[in-house]
């Protein structure tokens, strides 16, 4: 018998509010882990508070985008509230630093008094930085062990820790949702993806990285999902040059905006555009995303595409395998796929604009869990 969901029974339930908790392994052997260092709840709700009001003010219509000299009265308040936000956000960074600091001075002064013996500890991704940390950031030329080659100062941790928030939590999150709601409005292609899973990796384990090569169909059901539901919809670029293109001048500056979510749904470039098939990615030849196929581009192309596209593929591939490889899933209170909502939200990234619920049991052997 699945589980019932209440409202106060929410730990058998799934709902994807962006999440920054989880802890993966990386084909390089690193962990990966919360940037707040702090799985902490306030710390958590904090930056999670912050994520949000970015994805709102990105998404939100900003008429200084089309008559610009706006820009400098601000009538919608959008400037002044970008500016706070980004304050609060250098500001929970550097305490983020700061907390990691101070650690990694503790440690070191642990190991001293302890005639140099290491506690083995687990590291976040903001201690690996650290490592790196000094504040006469740059690359020496005399050496070439990477360790000692690389410097970070603390801007650049910053930076990086900046671009693995933004990109790594809410693209990922938002994908994973909704690979999961297609799949519960889609039963067919559900019990397809579990029988490949069971066959593949078997109810005596879990997924592991090994494995993802072998999910053919899974993968495809991500494709899928990323070719409907890109999960950052519109890419802003500006052109950096005159240039003419079709006969058509196009001054320097100008504002260029790609609808990818439109793109995946053009009827010239795709056969039945807005059914959710996987199957179209296994023939020969299928689009792949790497940023060559012009009619699927979810993580961009060219120069500015997304740099953290094997992660966010990495992140997404775990999370989806294991959610659907350790559970069988069901729609609560006897609701019918069809009468699921599929509409998406316009922000930072494109989300479910209802959150997903749905009620798991388990799949595996006991001993697995
Ligand atoms: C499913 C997951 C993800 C998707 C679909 C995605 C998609 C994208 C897209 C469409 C862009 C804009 C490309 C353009 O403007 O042409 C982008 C940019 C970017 N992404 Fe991702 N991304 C994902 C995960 C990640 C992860 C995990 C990270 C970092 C850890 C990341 C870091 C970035 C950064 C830093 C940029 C800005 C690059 C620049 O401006 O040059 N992304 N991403």
């Amino acid at each position: 018998m699945p589980p019932t969901v209440t409202e106060n029974q929410t730990d058998d339930v799934i709902t994807d509010e962006p999440t920054i908790e989880y802890r993966s392994k990386t084909s390089s052997g690193h962990r990966l882990s919360p940037p707040t260092g702090a799985s902490a709840k306030g710390g958590c709700e904090e930056f999670i508070g912050i994520l949000q009001e970015f994805s709102k003010l990105f998404g939100a219509f900003n008429i200084a985008d089309f008559i610009p000299h706006l820009g400098r009265i601000d009538p919608q308040g959008i400037q002044a509230r970008l500016v706070k936000a980004r304050q609060s956000l250098d500001k929970f960074i550097d305490n983020v630093i700061d907390d990691h600091m101070e650690k990694k001075k503790r440690k070191e002064e642990e190991k001293a008094a302890k005639n140099g013996e290491d506690d083995q500890e687990d590291t976040d991704m903001v201690d690996d930085l650290l490592a790196f940390y000094s504040e006469e950031a740059g690359l020496s030329k005399e050496s070439d062990d990477l360790q000692n080659s690389i410097k970070l100062n603390k801007d650049n941790i910053k930076a990086i820790i900046m671009d693995v928030m933004f990109g790594g939590t809410e693209a990922v999150a938002s994908a994973i949702e909704w690979v999961m709601a297609e799949l519960m409005r889609s039963p067919e292609d559900l019990k397809h993806v579990q029988k490949e899973l069971k066959d593949v990796v078997g109810l005596d384990r879990r997924v592991e990285e090994d494995d993802f090569d072998k999910l053919t169909f899974l993968r495809c059901t991500i494709k899928e999902t990323l070719r409907l539901h890109p999960p950052i919809p519109l890419l802003l670029h500006e052109t950096a040059e005159d240039s003419e293109i079709s006969g058509y001048f196009i001054p320097k500056k100008t504002r260029v905006m790609i609808n990818v979510w439109a793109i995946g749904r053009d009827p010239a470039a795709w056969d039945d555009p807005d059914t959710f098939r996987p199957s179209r990615f296994l023939r020969e030849k299928a689009p792949d995303f790497k940023g060559s196929n012009f009619e699927f581009i979810p993580f961009g192309s060219g120069r500015r595409s997304c740099p953290g596209m094997q992660l966010g593929l990495y992140a997404v591939d775990y999370a989806v395998a294991n959610l659907l490889h350790c559970f069988t899933w069901e729609l609560p209170d006897g609701m019918k796929p069809a009468d699921m909502d599929t509409n998406d939200v316009f922000g930072l990234t494109a989300p479910r604009a209802t959150r997903l619920v749905a009620v798991p049991s388990p799949r595996l052997l006991r001993a697995v869990y």
